[in-house]
């Protein structure tokens, strides 16, 4: 049925929902193909054919999904974790200083900050949202990863979460659709992505400005702001952190060449 709707991975998206309603991995699934499932087993598994079939994704309906090669727990109120972001992860690794001090802000799963500092036992990290039942989310997450003893969760729109500190990178993955553009995407984003972590405002640029604006306080001089952008905000995102007085600006590409990061250096003397 999900290959006649068009599912363009439904025999692995099938394998992986039935091992999971039935609590089997992939090789145990395999052996025991020619096995009857017990009626209240197969239940489940429509239950579960059903939901695919609604467009919700494999990862939410098992509700993990892995991101730089760690697992990670999903909730309704967090965003899925996609591959792209791994890039901005690879390159704070770089930017991060020994003993470095790591911000993330709009965290969701907490994948950016947890991701950086299971590569880095030196390192320590605040993280904030605006949604709490992300942050319950991120907070397991931690934990599973290991690094809950080195990174801290706190509540609130941008910079009022975090308190009169300074960090060494700022890290963030914001909402960066335009808002009337949010309608538009695939039912497997829109309609189970939370909005909170699609819609950028008008132009999908105002989570930019604000950090732009913003995060000189919050940075050791010389430090360093890394955001992921839309393939088509590299020009507009350069531009607003420019006119902030960030220096050595540039734009990273992700592995299909399209624009992904933003880099930018906070000046010495500010
Ligand atoms: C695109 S999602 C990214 C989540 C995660 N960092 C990732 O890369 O998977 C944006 C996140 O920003 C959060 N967010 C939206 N508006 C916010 C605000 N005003 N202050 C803080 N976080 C916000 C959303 O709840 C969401 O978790």
């Amino acid at each position: 049925v999900l290959t006649r709707l068009g599912f363009e991975t439904a025999a692995l998206d099938a394998r992986l929902l039935t091992g999971h309603a039935l609590g089997l991995d992939a090789l145990s699934l395999a052996t025991r193909e020619q096995d009857t499932v017990a009626d209240a087993d197969a239940a489940r598994v429509a239950d579960l054919m059903q939901r695919r079939m609604g467009g919700e994704s494999v990862a939410r309906i098992v509700g993990t999904r892995e991101f730089y090669g760690l697992p990670f727990q999903l909730g309704p109120a967090t965003l899925e974790p996609r591959p792209d972001t791994e890039l901005l992860v690879d390159l704070a690794l770089k930017a991060l200083p020994q003993d470095g001090r790591l911000l993330d802000l709009g965290t969701g799963t907490g994948c950016i900050p947890i991701a950086i500092l299971a590569n880095r036992p030196d390192a320590t990290g605040l993280a904030t949202d605006l949604n709490s039942d992300a942050l319950v989310v991120a907070g397991e997450n931690a934990t599973r990863n290991a690094v809950a003893d080195r990174l801290t969760f706190a509540l609130g729109s941008w910079f009022e979460a975090v308190r009169s500190e300074q960090f060494d990178l700022i890290t963030s993955n914001p909402p960066y659709i335009a808002s009337a553009v949010v309608e538009t995407l695939a039912p497997e984003v829109k309609d189970f992505d939370p909005r909170l972590a699609l819609d950028g405002g008008p132009d999908g640029l105002a989570p930019y400005r604000i950090i732009a604006q913003q995060s000189g306080r919050f940075l050791v001089p010389g430090g360093q702001v890394l955001v992921e952008i839309g393939h088509d905000q590299g020009v507009a995102v350069v531009e607003i952190f420019r006119l902030h007085g960030f220096a050595d600006i540039a734009v990273h590409k992700d592995l299909n060449g399209l624009d992904r990061v933003v880099e930018a250096h906070h000046l010495k003397d500010k």
